[in-house]
């Protein structure tokens, strides 16, 4: 399968285990494991002002594994052809998005903190911010 031809439908939710005891939680993340791919590279997202949203571009390559370690947020996620919103609300739930979809984050709850893990560093060429250029990537022509 090449990379374009990953669909919304292919980004799926992962429950990841929950240790849990009377004095809290605790939930392990390994490469290959609960996490689909090698992780390469750790952000987090917080301090976000109410109202505001993220994202508006793909990724050429990268692999995420989106969570909502505290509070919530929706993802949206739009393969060119299809469109899905998911809300993410638990620190154990997280969404596996593949490459070559465009992602908007929005509706953060107030301090809200979402975590990604990444399967590559940093690397700016690997942004589409451009949305005529995401359809001309995904192979969709107007
Ligand atoms: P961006 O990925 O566009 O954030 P979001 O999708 O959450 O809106 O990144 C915002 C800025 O941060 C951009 O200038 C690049 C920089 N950045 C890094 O330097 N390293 C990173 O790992 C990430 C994720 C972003």
């Amino acid at each position: 399968m090449t990379i374009k031809a990953y669909s919304v439908f292919d980004c799926s939710i992962i429950h990841f285990p929950k240790i849990h005891n009377r004095a809290g939680n605790i939930t392990p993340l390994q490469n290959g494991i609960e996490v689909p791919f090698d992780v390469k590279r750790i952000y987090y997202l917080y301090d976000i002002p109410g109202g505001e949203s993220r994202g508006a571009h793909a990724h050429r390559q990268l692999q995420q594994l989106i969570v909502a370690a505290s509070g919530s947020f929706d993802v949206t996620i739009d393969d060119g052809t299809n469109k899905k919103t998911i809300h993410l609300n638990r620190p154990y739930y997280g969404l596996h998005l593949l490459p070559g979809m465009w992602r908007d984050l929005s509706n953060f709850s107030s301090g809200a903190i979402c975590l990604v893990l990444a399967s590559h560093e940093y690397d700016v060429h690997d942004y589409i911010r451009d949305y005529d250029q995401f359809k001309n990537f995904r192979g969709i022509h107007r």
